[in-house]
């Protein structure tokens, strides 16, 4: 069987030749050695029989007949990036010579995991007590963990002391190397542990799995350098990098080229993007540069820190034929004093004046954002300063999250942590009001006749599909299937709340 990743020659790769030392050359001869010794194992179970009481007898010629040697599952946890880098190591998972299932009952178990809140992390280490049972029914089975929490020096301690039957754990800046890490497991028979602190490698043209045919994530840069004091990203995730803009645009081109018609800029502060590259360029520049792509239809990034939102990229997206009417602006909180203790430098008063001018020169513009409650030292005052931006600004929604404490981060030692009970009041304020203000405006666009991305079939109603317009606010209209990833032209006859039901016009 052929397999083509992207523009990478895979079939020519010489499996009996020392592997080579460049990327991602590298990884594509662990891919095919993976491969045949997944293949030689299948076969062998085939002939035990083991195989067919594995998968059964439908799943098992299936199997044969795509040339799939074992099934993987991944989970992913955490923020836009974990999914992009779940597509990524998806697709070395498929290139090995597995197929997907979407229960944990598979050979290969890939938890991708984060840890911003403690949560996260709870969550982790309860679903590994579900794997360990299952393992001892499957003594075959592979489980990797990899992501922001494996970062952390404690948190792999803790998985090499308690959690012996986890095979694989790698981190943030390795995700590349899936294939040669599994390759290491196989031949070795003990746990491999290949944590790095930090890295500047970008490593290009690995292959990526994408979840909709339609749209597709895009990295522009890897890292943050800013510290909120709160945050434990810039420590597991590393400095900024960004990416050439060559590569790219030569990326969303071959998106393009493939069906894509979406494309959402992905990296902790996009605002930043291009001040460490050898030759600096502004986001705003980038943006001008995907907006040429024929073919292309619409541009979403994620995320703007607000300190760095500047008037270029305000006048690009207002130009733009392209750039989504959407804005995700996390505020963290109202209180100028707080965003000084938790160094998002910024004022109460700038964040409301950047609004203000965004609004203006974009007046259709959906701002939506994220906010932090009971960080150390809130007060009343401060969680009143928060309802007054929140009222101001009109969000059309946020995210709210409870301040949770991470080791290692500067406000972890901070004095004054919120006594729990007065965050859960101050938490469930904010929600609501948060949820009046969105009811009212999402809304605003109803009895007008809008471009809607269809994206999938309504789980609702029969008939129907969902899409999102360009402010990212769902929709709702009865359709064919055969539109889903092409813009139509829908009448919003409804709005309830969040969502609009429409028509197709
Ligand atoms: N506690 C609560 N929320 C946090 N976030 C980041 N770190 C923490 C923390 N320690 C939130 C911020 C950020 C979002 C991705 O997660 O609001 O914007
Ligand atoms: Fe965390 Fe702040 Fe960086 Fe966002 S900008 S990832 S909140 S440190």
């Amino acid at each position: 069987m052929i397999i083509k990743i992207g523009s990478y020659e895979f079939d020519s790769v010489k499996i009996e030749a020392e592997a080579p030392k460049e990327e991602p050359a590298r990884q594509y001869y662990f891919i095919k050695i993976c491969r045949s010794m997944l293949k030689a194992k299948f076969e062998q179970d085939v002939a035990l029989g083991s195989a067919l009481k594995r998968y059964g007898e439908e799943n098992l010629e299936m199997m044969e007949k795509n040339g799939w040697y074992g099934t993987f599952h991944i989970q992913t946890f955490g923020c836009q990036m974990n999914s992009r880098d779940s597509e990524k190591l998806d697709a070395v998972l498929r290139a090995c010579g597995f197929y997907e299932t979407d229960t944990e009952q598979a050979d290969f178990v890939l938890y991708n995991t984060c840890t911003v809140r403690e949560n996260a992390n709870l969550k982790v280490y309860g679903r590994l007590g579900v794997l360990n049972t299952l393992k001892k029914k499957n003594p075959d089975m592979t489980i990797a963990l990899c992501g922001c929490m494996m970062q952390e020096e404690e948190v792999v301690a803790k998985i090499k002391k308690s959690y012996r039957f986890v095979d694989i754990i790698f981190g943030t800046h390795n995700i590349f190397k899936l294939a040669e890490l599994w390759y290491n497991r196989l031949i070795q028979q003990s746990m491999v542990v290949d944590i790095w602190k930090g890295t500047d490698q970008i490593v290009e043209e690995l292959p990526s799995e994408r979840k909709y045919p339609f749209k597709s994530g895009v990295n522009i840069m890897f890292g943050c350098n800013n510290f909120c004091s709160y945050c434990i990203v810039p420590y597991v995730r590393g400095r900024e990098r960004s990416r050439n803009p060559q590569d790219i645009i030569n990326e969303i081109k071959r998106l393009v080229a493939d069906g894509v018609v979406e494309i959402m800029l992905l990296g902790q502060n996009v605002n930043s993007y291009g001040k460490t590259l050898e030759n600096p360029i502004s986001f705003a520049s980038l943006l001008k540069q995907v907006e040429e792509i024929e073919g292309l239809e619409r541009i979403r990034f994620m995320t703007s820190h607000p300190k760095d939102l500047s008037d270029e990229l305000i006048q690009v997206m207002k130009d733009s034929k392209k750039i989504c009417r959407h804005l995700h602006l996390p505020l963290q909180s109202g209180s100028t004093r707080i965003l000084k203790a938790m160094n998002r430098r910024y004022t109460k008063e700038q964040f409301l004046a950047l609004a203000d001018k965004i609004k203006k020169a974009i007046p259709d513009i959906s701002l939506t954002t994220d906010i932090i409650v009971g960080f150390p030292g809130e007060t009343e005052e401060d969680f009143e300063d928060t309802l007054d931006v929140v009222r101001q600004v009109r969000f059309d929604s946020a995210f709210t999250f409870i301040y949770s404490k991470r080791t290692g981060t500067p406000a972890a030692v901070m004095e004054n942590q919120v006594p729990e009970a007065v965050v859960k009041d101050r938490f469930d304020r904010l929600l609501k009001e948060v949820q009046n203000i969105s009811a009212q405006v999402c809304g605003r666009d109803v009895h007008t006749v809008q471009q809607v991305l269809a994206e999938e079939i309504d789980s609702h109603e029969e008939g129907w599909l969902s899409g999102r317009l360009s402010n990212n606010t769902i929709v709702h209209f009865k359709g064919d299937p055969s539109l889903i990833g092409t813009l139509v032209t829908v009448y919003l006859e409804e709005s309830r709340g969040f969502y609009y039901m429409g028509t197709l016009s």
